[in-house]
């Protein structure tokens, strides 16, 4: 099958695209539920008409199973399992390396997955775990390579999947992540993030997928393996993941659990259901939990809740809200909030992805002067011409004798007034100003008068702030009082 990416908007590193496999679309960032032929409390034909246009499956399910098997190749898996959409299969590396010993080889399973009909097929990589040491994540990339480019050489026309793996050493990623975009892959997936999901290792997390990403075309479609809880999906996007799959919905139903995009709760320790699905609005928590069909009911609406996270997500991206979702998501966990403070330690990557304007700019705490708004900004701020002496005022009230006026807003810094009604400033919500984003401010008029060395700076910003601007800032002239 010919696969295609193309990206349509952006917002940090982040994107909104359309993933052609063959005729068959799908707009990402997108959920694939996880479909288990043997266990299908919601079939693939509802989600269908849920709005899932891709779901994947476990090739080696299919290849081991009795009733599936035959019918798999003789009616292909579109016909099997009543889907019109696109459907992944997985080789089963990761079912093999949890259970044992593997029992097929790299082009079997290809060939296997390609004769049932899927339209995105998967070589069989070595999901390395996390608890694995350098030399043992060496040898096992090395093996990944090799099936990954005997899947390319035997298989071209298939466009298979190229999975990034290297443990949680960043510089193994890159380098795979680099290896792999010389092979052309479009589809490219990031393997063995499983185990640091589930121990909510957040941070490494951050750091395998970027460093994945660095090495990564900007142009291939990037799909987080087994990425599955929903509130981590904005972080992930935000980094460039645009697939996740999921058995989450099916797996927590299973154990009485019930999905928000801020975590999950116990169906029997609720009294409401927080949630605007058709199941939550025409059934009680007690009827739920009553249910003959609970684990059902609990699934449909943990896909629903995964579901309308994705669109949630996919609009800000468009508005360019980004930011502001994935700083609401990370707060619901302290571990996530560790992932976020990560993302951020590495805004200049993320700065050179991210677009240029947004519909706003809101002020949601110390995090947020880590930007990359505020990043750009600082970088913007060396173009400003200014004259020999220069006044910034933080009340924008005005005085004789300089050649050049400028108004403060933080956590941005100085700026012209003809630039107050442009992005970010003119789009920028801050609330009462606080310590961080004014020192972030005078971040941006170090900068100025670092790339100005022969003008002179007053900076006149009043009896609250004047100690803080003459510490960030002795250089300059402070003038606190009114004069
Ligand atoms: N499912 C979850 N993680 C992985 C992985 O690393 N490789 C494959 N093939 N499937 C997965
Ligand atoms: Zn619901």
């Amino acid at each position: 099958m010919t696969i295609s990416f193309e990206v349509i908007h952006k917002d940090i590193m982040g994107r909104c695209g359309r993933l052609k496999v063959g005729e068959r679309t799908v707009r990402t960032p997108a959920l694939l539920p996880v479909i288990n032929p043997h266990l299908q409390i919601i079939t693939p034909r509802e989600m269908q008409d849920m709005g899932v246009e891709a779901v994947i499956t476990n090739a080696y399910i299919f290849n081991m199973s009795r009733t599936y098997r035959d019918a798999a190749l003789r009616d292909g898996l579109h016909s099997v399992l009543d889907f019109d959409g696109v459907i992944m299969t997985d080789s089963g590396s990761f079912q093999l390396s949890v259970y044992g010993d593997v029992e097929i080889s790299n082009l079997e399973t290809l060939a296997f997955q390609k004769a049932i009909g899927s339209d995105i097929i998967v070589p069989l990589d070595i999901p390395t775990p996390p608890g694995a040491d350098r030399s043992t994540a060496e040898e096992d990339l090395a093996v990944t390579m090799e099936r990954i480019r005997e899947a390319c050489m035997k298989f071209r026309d298939s466009s298979p999947a190229a999975p990034v793996q290297g443990g949680i050493f960043p510089d193994l990623r890159e380098a795979a992540a680099r290896e792999v975009r010389e092979t052309g892959a479009v589809f490219c997936p990031i393997g063995a993030v499983v185990p640091l999901m589930e121990s909510y290792r957040y941070r490494e997390l951050v750091q395998v997928v970027l460093a994945a990403k660095k090495g990564l075309s900007p142009a291939s479609c990037v799909h987080l393996f087994g990425a599955g809880h929903p509130s981590m999906f904005a972080l992930a996007v935000a980094m460039g993941c645009d697939l996740f799959d999921s058995a989450a919905y099916a797996l927590y139903a299973k154990e009485g659990r019930y999905l928000t995009p801020h975590g999950s709760l116990k169906i029997d320790e609720l009294a409401e259901l927080p949630c605007a699905c058709g199941i939550c609005r025409t059934h009680t928590a007690e009827e739920i939990r009553k249910s003959e069909e609970r684990e059902r009911l609990l699934a449909l609406h943990n896909l629903q809740v995964t579901l309308a996270e994705i669109a949630r997500i996919r609009q800000a991206v468009q508005d360019g809200t980004l930011w502001e979702l994935v700083d609401e998501r990370c707060r619901s966990h302290p571990r996530l909030l560790d992932g976020y403070r990560e993302l951020l330690r590495h805004t200049p990557m993320l700065e050179s992805s991210d677009r240029v304007s947004k519909r706003r700019f809101f002020y949601r705490g110390a995090e947020t002067c880590s930007r990359t708004e505020v990043l750009r900004y600082h970088q913007m701020i060396t173009r400003i011409g200014v004259g020999r002496r220069v006044l910034i005022t933080f009340d924008q009230r005005v005085a004789e004798g300089f050649d050049t006026i400028l108004y403060f807003k933080p956590p941005f810094g100085p700026y012209p007034p003809g630039l107050g009604e442009t992005f970010p400033i003119g789009q920028s919500e801050v609330p009462e100003w606080d310590e961080e984003m004014v020192r972030s401010g005078c971040a941006g008029i170090r900068r100025l008068m670092e790339e100005n060395p022969g003008s002179g700076f007053v900076i006149w910003c009043g009896e609250r702030w004047g100690g803080l601007v003459t510490r960030e800032l002795p250089s300059a002239e402070v003038w606190c009082e009114p004069v």
